[in-house]
């Protein structure tokens, strides 16, 4: 991230009294306005359907990130930041004359945080309120509901904006572990020449939740993991540890590379996935609903709150190595990790002396929580006696930097202000990764259950290679 202010605009958000703007967004723009890397001029203005004063979205501010700015609140700090805050209403037709007279700036940024079914109407509104011209547009997940409604979502936006001022969001791009990924791969030699199938066994990609759906049931009805996790985070993480190395660190270089990667993974077949659902459970020692009990739910939901998949990719560099990829609410802990799994030895020098197996070599990088890479060896334990001992190598974030890495959607507004793509999805991967997982979605095979508190369903162990997937909490 550049530690420049990005060019003078306004900074606008349609459904600024929502959950999200609440959680991150006000308390990413608090903490880059407290960093000086806001534009040195322009408003930040909230929309919503609400009557709301400039006063109350700034009392609405305050108590946002006051509970979630992971600074706290300084007082001066947010004194400078809500001088810049203004709240407009769209009028009751949702025309946008009122944000029209609001915006002090030519350029602006629009985020928006508003339910997918309104992503249209408001994209209709800017163009007929004149709007188009100097605004770039960041739009949240869900980016469609399947290819259909993708390439919809994508027309509708692409008849107002070039693709250039469209920014589509996945935060997990933003976070400092992910992006390290490319530095991890392409800012070290020793890594590039065993990062193919030559010395990797397997990939394994995780993304494990301890919620459940909390408040969102309804929402979560008509999404499951597949569309939530696996086809915008799972996939992105997938293109990141898979992708050749880019000619540039620019936009186009890298994102030509992750697409190349979604375009050679082979169609799933039904047997290569299980969808799981989550019954009532433990969670730290706690009871916990299970998944049809939830408000908003339905009783006889089928709706999956974990998928596991095993992928191959059909490139000279991937090809029959499996990539086994998971995710699920209501796991044991939350846990994202990305776990390379080497060959083994090919000759057991040590069966002689009683070892009769060592454990492959593995790097793990570990997305959250504990953000860090770990590389498994093996050691000859100390003594008289050939004994051997799986041993790591941790880097871990905190102890090394001494910092806490920003918050992803810190680093995303930045960037997005600068207008930089380089960490956003192109129009291209996003319809590819509903292609991939559309032959699932079409005839999705039925959810197996597992326990709140567990790794999820004994099905999915079959997806895993050698039938187990990796346990974090190491039992
Ligand atoms: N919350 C998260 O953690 C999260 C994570 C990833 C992605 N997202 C995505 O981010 C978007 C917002 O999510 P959310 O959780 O904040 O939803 P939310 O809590 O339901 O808030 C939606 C906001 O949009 C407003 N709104 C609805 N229609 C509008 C319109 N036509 N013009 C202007 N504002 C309008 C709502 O106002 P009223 O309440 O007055 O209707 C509310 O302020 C959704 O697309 C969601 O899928 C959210």
């Amino acid at each position: 991230m550049s530690l420049t202010p990005p060019p003078d605009q306004d900074i606008v958000i349609f459904g600024v009294s929502g959950d999200l703007a609440a959680r991150k967004l006000l308390p990413a723009l608090y903490n880059l306005s407290a960093e000086g890397l806001l534009p040195r001029q322009g408003d930040i203005i909230g929309a919503a359907p609400v009557a709301w004063s400039d006063d109350q979205l700034r009392e609405g501010a305050r108590s946002a990130i006051s509970q979630f700015s992971r600074t706290g609140l300084d007082e001066a700090a947010f004194t400078a930041f809500a001088a810049r805050l203004r709240f407009v209403r769209p009028g009751d037709e949702g025309g946008l004359a009122s944000l029209r007279e609001a915006l002090t700036r030519p350029r602006r940024l629009i985020y928006l945080a508003v339910p997918p079914s309104a992503f249209t109407s408001v994209i209709d509104a800017l163009h007929a309120a004149d709007l188009a011209a100097g605004t770039s547009v960041i739009i949240e997940k869900p980016f469609g509901h399947d290819l259909e409604s993708a390439r919809a979502l994508n027309a509708a936006l692409h008849a107002v904006f070039p693709e250039e001022r469209i920014f589509r969001i996945d935060h997990y791009l933003g976070k400092e572990t992910v992006q390290n990924i490319m530095v991890l791969r392409f800012g070290n030699t020793v890594l590039e020449r065993v990062w193919n199938r030559d010395c990797v066994a397997h990939v394994e990609i995780t993304v494990a939740e301890s919620l459940g759906v909390e408040h969102r049931g309804a929402f979560y009805e008509e999404t499951g993991a597949i569309r939530d996790i696996v086809q915008n985070h799972l996939f992105q993480l997938l293109a990141m540890v898979a992708m050749d190395p880019p000619v540039g660190f620019d936009a186009l270089s890298l994102r030509n590379e992750k697409i190349k990667v979604l375009r050679a993974v082979r169609p799933i077949r039904p047997d290569q996935v299980v969808r799981g659902q989550y019954t009532a459970g433990e969670i730290d020692g706690q009871p916990v609903p299970g998944y049809r009990e939830e408000p908003g739910v339905s009783s006889g939901s089928t709706t999956e709150t974990y998928a596991a998949l095993r992928l191959r990719i059909d490139s000279w560099r991937w090809a029959r190595v499996p990539f086994t990829l998971r995710t699920g609410k209501r796991l044991r802990q939350r846990d994202s990790r990305v776990v390379v799994v080497f060959h083994d030895v090919p000759l057991h020098l040590f069966s002689g002396t009683g070892i009769e197996s060592i454990d492959h070599n593995r790097l793990e990088v570990r997305v959250q929580p504990d953000e860090g890479i770990d590389l498994t060896f093996v050691a000859k334990r100390p003594g008289p006696d050939l004994e051997t001992q799986t041993v790591s190598m941790d880097f871990s974030y905190g102890d090394s930097f001494k910092t806490s890495p920003p918050e992803a959607y810190e680093r995303l507004l930045h960037d997005a202000l600068c207008a930089d793509h380089t960490l956003f999805i192109r129009e291209d991967e996003v319809e590819r990764g509903w292609e991939i997982v559309e032959p699932i979605l079409r005839s999705p095979p039925a959810p197996v259950f597992y326990p709140a508190g567990s790794w999820g369903p004994a099905e999915a162990d079959a997806l895993a290679v050698h039938g187990r997937w990796h346990d974090p909490s190491g039992t």
